[in-house]
């Protein structure tokens, strides 16, 4: 969870509190939200009491992310009482695209409902929301629309910047509610990234991160100027993205097995500023849960791309996400998810209870899984990655690492910043790296995090754009 607000207030201009829940690409679209309103005269402002328009960006991935929006958005009626109706609000995301007119029956207090396709219409729904004409919801899927009618500046919060190439899904896992939500997959075509790329170097981004539902399934006519032409793949993408002047470092989520291309696995021998990094989602080790998953790939397939990937970049670090307690996972079925995590050995993961989610197959299979089992196994596969994480991180320290620095650390001077492998790693008395890249010597490590030191004289030289 994050928020795309700042303190910016100046008289004249309406204070913007966006919430964001949820995935990276619920970042993006806040971040883009923000870009459309500011034409409007919306400015962010740093809590929602000081907000005119309170922009709930939502996430339908599982239940109890959705509950979050509900509970908070009785919060916020009672604020717009006491503003005496000044504030507004609005819902967005996928539990807007997904519930939308079930929130305007349940909580009239909101304003405006409008899908992850659709934002680009907030000017339009605002007007119309203060003529008080009109529909309020807008949840149509029309990403080529979208990306078209967003503005072509971009706002940056730090160094990284993310760069949504591919929405949307096709692949119906059966647990999952993405392609419901989100929609078709859909790649935006490779001028327009390649644009939206350079503007943000030119605004000073170091770091680009390319997103998707399942970014590595991007493909797009290769550009008028490549003169082998054809069809380009992700792999492709990030070459052309790499000789962008300004950006250092770049890096691609989420990933889907079926589509980790040979290009994709060479641009990580290749390409220097591609992150040794992959998150590549398996869910399970069980060839009998992937195939109730409709994963379309076996344990073993996964292992297979995971020995390549390695290949190419032996140093590469490795996450994945996890569900435990699908309808119908047998301790043995748990038990090969434990022994695929022993064989691949991960640098993270994110693991999950499986939720069932409305409309999606696997809500309705017998067979569920009772909580108590769930939380166990949970805790056993959590305790599992830890492990794996300690021994990954435990091997940096001693060592050097380039790493970037995003964000204040909870310590007061404290700066926060990632390594390539995307290690979080702290460094005290450090607001001056603030932006930057600098090479630092790692002095200590938990399972999730480092601590580390700046080499003297090791920031690097500014590139400019
Ligand atoms: N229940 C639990 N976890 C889920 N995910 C997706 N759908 C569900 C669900 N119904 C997890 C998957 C996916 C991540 C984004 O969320 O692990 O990779
Ligand atoms: Fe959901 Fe599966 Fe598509 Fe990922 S690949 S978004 S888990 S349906």
């Amino acid at each position: 969870m994050g928020d795309a607000s700042k303190p910016v207030t100046q008289p004249g201009t309406k204070g913007l509190f966006i919430k964001t829940y949820g995935c990276q690409m619920n970042v993006y679209d806040s971040e883009r939200m923000r870009d459309v309103l500011k034409p409007l005269g919306y400015a962010p402002v740093d809590t929602p009491e000081a907000a005119d328009l309170v922009v709930l960006n939502t996430c339908h991935i599982r239940e109890k992310a959705t509950e979050k929006v509900f509970s908070e958005l009785g919060r916020l009626k009672d604020m717009k009482a006491e503003s005496g109706g000044r504030l507004r609000i609005a819902v967005a995301g996928c539990v807007a695209q997904a519930e939308g007119e079930e929130i305007l029956r349940r909580q009239p207090a909101v304003d405006l409902v409008v899908g992850p396709q659709s934002y680009h219409r907030l000017p339009e729904m605002i007007a119309r929301m203060a003529r008080k004409t009109g529909d309020v919801l807008e949840t149509d899927f029309a990403a080529e629309e979208k990306f078209d009618a967003l503005p072509k500046t971009r706002e940056l919060d730090g160094p990284s910047a993310f760069l949504s190439v591919q929405e949307g899904c096709d692949k119906f896992c059966t647990f999952c509610v993405v392609p419901y939500t989100r929609g078709a997959e859909y790649s935006r075509g490779v001028d327009a990234i390649v644009a939206e790329a350079r503007e943000l170097a030119r605004k000073g981004a170091k770091e680009i991160v390319l997103l998707g539902q399942n970014v590595n399934a991007w493909h797009g006519a290769a550009p008028a100027q490549d003169s082998a032409g054809g069809e380009w793949g992700l792999g492709q993408l990030i070459r052309h993205v790499a000789k962008i002047g300004g950006i250092e470092r770049i890096r691609y989520t989420t990933s889907h097995p079926r589509d980790m291309a040979d290009d994709l696995i060479e641009a990580h021998r290749d390409v220097e500023k591609l992150a040794p990094f992959l998150h590549l989602p398996v869910q399970s080790g069980s060839d009998r849960i992937l195939k109730a998953m409709n994963r379309q790939h076996t344990a073993a397939d996964y292992l297979r791309i995971i020995e390549r990937a390695r290949l190419a970049r032996p140093d590469i670090a490795l996450a994945s996400d996890f569900i435990v307690g699908f309808p119908g996972e047998s301790d043995k079925d748990f038990e090969d998810t434990l022994a695929l995590i022993k064989e691949a050995g991960f640098a993270q993961a994110y693991s999950f209870k499986y939720s069932p989610r409305p409309g999606t197959p696997a809500s309705e299979m017998s067979l569920q899984v009772g909580e108590a089992v769930k939380d166990e196994r949970l805790a056993r596969l959590q305790a599992l990655i830890r492990d794996q994480g300690m021994v990954f991180n435990k091997a940096a320290v001693g060592k050097r690492v380039e790493v970037l620095f995003s964000r204040d650390g909870k310590l007061d001077r404290q700066a926060l910043g990632y390594s390539p492998y995307m290690q979080p790693v702290h460094v005290a008395d450090g607001a001056h790296l603030m932006g930057r890249f600098a090479e630092i010597e790692i002095v200590g490590a938990t399972s999730q995090s480092l601590t580390g030191r700046l080499v003297e004289a090791a920031v690097r030289a500014e590139v400019s754009a």
